[in-house]
């Protein structure tokens, strides 16, 4: 009987295994190593297991016995990682809880150690004499590995106290951040933002202050304040920099950045040294992306930039530095570059303009105001007032209708530039009829009524000319909400041209023929 369930514990095993490997191979690849290391268990196991069969035949001495408590030890083994590599590699992932390799390092080392006491003590082994060895031993060891068992217990204390996790960014005391890749026995492994790895002692790790990015206790979410620094002149109100900027950063989300608490600007400082005639401006966001700092940053640069410089608001640049000169300089052909001569041609790259003699394109020149949107931002919402159109020079921008909360709304329309948009408020003075949305960069200036009146009261012709693609667009838009087919287009297409005909003449006090 002895015999027969002997020889069934190895096929189990053998079961066991074959079945782990299969859903390890299936479920978690990684984990591979640890079947493994059962495997190799299972087989010395079955090796010394049949040597102590072989060495009971030939002889009746102490050798059999030996290998026999060697087999069981070996089993025993070989049950405790098959168990480990079910619990930690299988289960516990399976219903989502992670657990760090220490934890099932020392689950396995503790029953090993119990497995062996517990099967040497009932080959009738003295125990009291082994433990006794064993504590001089570790002594000895203990001495002679100090700083390693620091490193081993800092490793421990840090699983058992919870205050790192594996996904965590954390700052070190020399500055240098990166994300908790792996917490061993000896070292935690960080992963900084450059591809490089950090290998930080556990000893020192716990000895030291580290800072967690953007995390308090109880609190799920993960978001880490920055700061942007720009100065701007006393010249222009802080009111008017800070409403820019605030209404900048919120019009529409960005991606890594928190949109609560929205992004902010603020007054942070004023002239600093009594020599700078400037105020110092700090944008204040909170990124939710800490991998990708440097896009978000990027980001927000950006979007302060464009609309400062959509605003009129030129950033200041220190009086003092030996780079005014060249600062200058460089100023100056940029005002160039955006003058009149591109202010000219934006004019008349729109059929809508072209046909108008050079004097009555240079006045509209005159009232250009440049005004360029980075990718993704609104440019402008259904149902605003605005008396004014923008020239699309260069990029394209989105037409959407029917956004609410959170929902961008369906593409009507997709304008590339050389074109225009924002003409229905410009010419019958109704409210947006659509949210436009830069889709890539937008190179655009900005036409006031007060210039476009100096034009079109001398030539009510372009009322004529544009009320037909007024009355297209508008259709565009009544087809994508309502769904019209192309017979009710046509008729509607009719009936809106006149329409806007009408309140273009009354907007501006036109008398047209027709
Ligand atoms: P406005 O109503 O002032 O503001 C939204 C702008 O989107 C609108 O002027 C047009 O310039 C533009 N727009 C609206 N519908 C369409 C469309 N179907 N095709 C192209 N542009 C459109």
């Amino acid at each position: 009987m002895e015999a027969f369930e002997g020889a069934w514990t190895p096929l189990v095993l053998l079961a066991g295994i074959v079945l782990v490997a299969f859903l390890v191979r299936e479920i978690a690849p990684e984990k591979r190593h640890h079947v493994r290391r059962a495997a190799v268990l299972f087989g010395l196991y079955v090796a010394v297991q049949a040597a102590s069969m072989v060495a009971a035949q030939l002889s009746t001495g102490r050798a059999p016995r030996v290998l026999h408590v060697i087999a069981q030890i070996l089993e025993a083994f070989s049950v405790v990682n098959l168990l480990a590599i079910s619990i930690f590699d299988l289960a516990l992932p399976a219903v989502k809880i992670r657990v760090v390799s220490i934890t099932s390092d020392l689950a396995v080392g503790i029953s090993y150690a119990i497995a062996t006491i517990g099967i040497l003590g009932s080959a009738g082994m003295d125990l009291s004499s082994m433990v006794a060895t064993s504590a001089v031993v570790s002594g000895i060891i203990a001495l002679s590995l100090q700083a390693t068992l620091g490193n081993i217990l800092g490793g421990i204390a840090l699983h058992l106290d919870g205050s790192i996790h594996v996904g965590d960014w954390v700052q070190l005391t020399n500055g240098r951040q990166g994300k908790v890749k792996a917490i061993r026995w000896r070292h935690t492994v960080l992963e900084t933002r450059d591809w490089d790895t950090i290998v930080v002692p556990n000893a020192s790790l716990l000895a030291s202050e580290i800072i967690i990015l953007g995390k308090r206790e109880g609190q799920p979410v993960v978001q880490h304040r920055m700061s942007l620094n720009f100065g701007v002149d006393h010249r222009f109100p802080p009111q008017k920099v800070i409403e820019t900027v605030n209404a900048a950063l919120r019009a529409s989300p960005f991606e890594g950045i928190a949109a609560e608490p929205p992004p902010h600007c603020l007054l942070h400082d004023l002239a600093k040294d009594g020599r700078d005639s400037f105020g110092y401006y700090l944008v204040r966001y909170w990124l939710i992306d800490i991998d990708r700092d440097d896009l978000a940053n990027s980001r927000v640069r950006t979007r302060v930039i464009s609309a400062l410089e959509r605003a009129g608001i030129p950033l200041a640049r220190p009086e003092t530095t030996v780079f005014l000169a060249r600062d200058a300089e460089i100023g100056k052909e940029r005002r160039a570059a955006h003058g009149v001569e591109r202010r000219l041609n934006a004019i008349a790259s729109l059929e809508l303009f072209d046909r108008l003699p050079t004097e009555q394109q240079r006045i509209l020149a005159d009232h250009l105001r440049y005004a360029p949107f980075n990718a993704g931002e609104v440019i402008m919402r259904a149902g605003e007032k605005a008396e004014w159109m923008y020239i699309l020079v260069s990029g394209k921008v989105e037409i959407r209708t029917g956004a609410s909360n959170g929902d961008a709304g369906r593409v009507v329309a997709t304008l590339e530039g050389p074109t225009f948009f924002g003409e229905m408020g410009l010419m019958t003075g109704e409210p947006r009829s659509a949210d436009v949305v830069a889709a890539t960069e937008a190179e655009t200036y900005l036409l006031h009524r007060t210039g476009f009146e100096l034009v079109i009261l001398p030539h009510p012709e372009i009322a004529q000319q544009v009320s037909e693609t007024l009355a297209r667009r508008r259709v565009g838009l009544l087809a994508a909400r309502e769904g019209l087919d192309e017979d009710a287009k046509k008729v509607r297409q009719a009936s809106e041209q006149e329409r806007i005909l009408g309140r273009i003449k009354e907007f501006f006090g036109l008398d047209l023929q027709g």
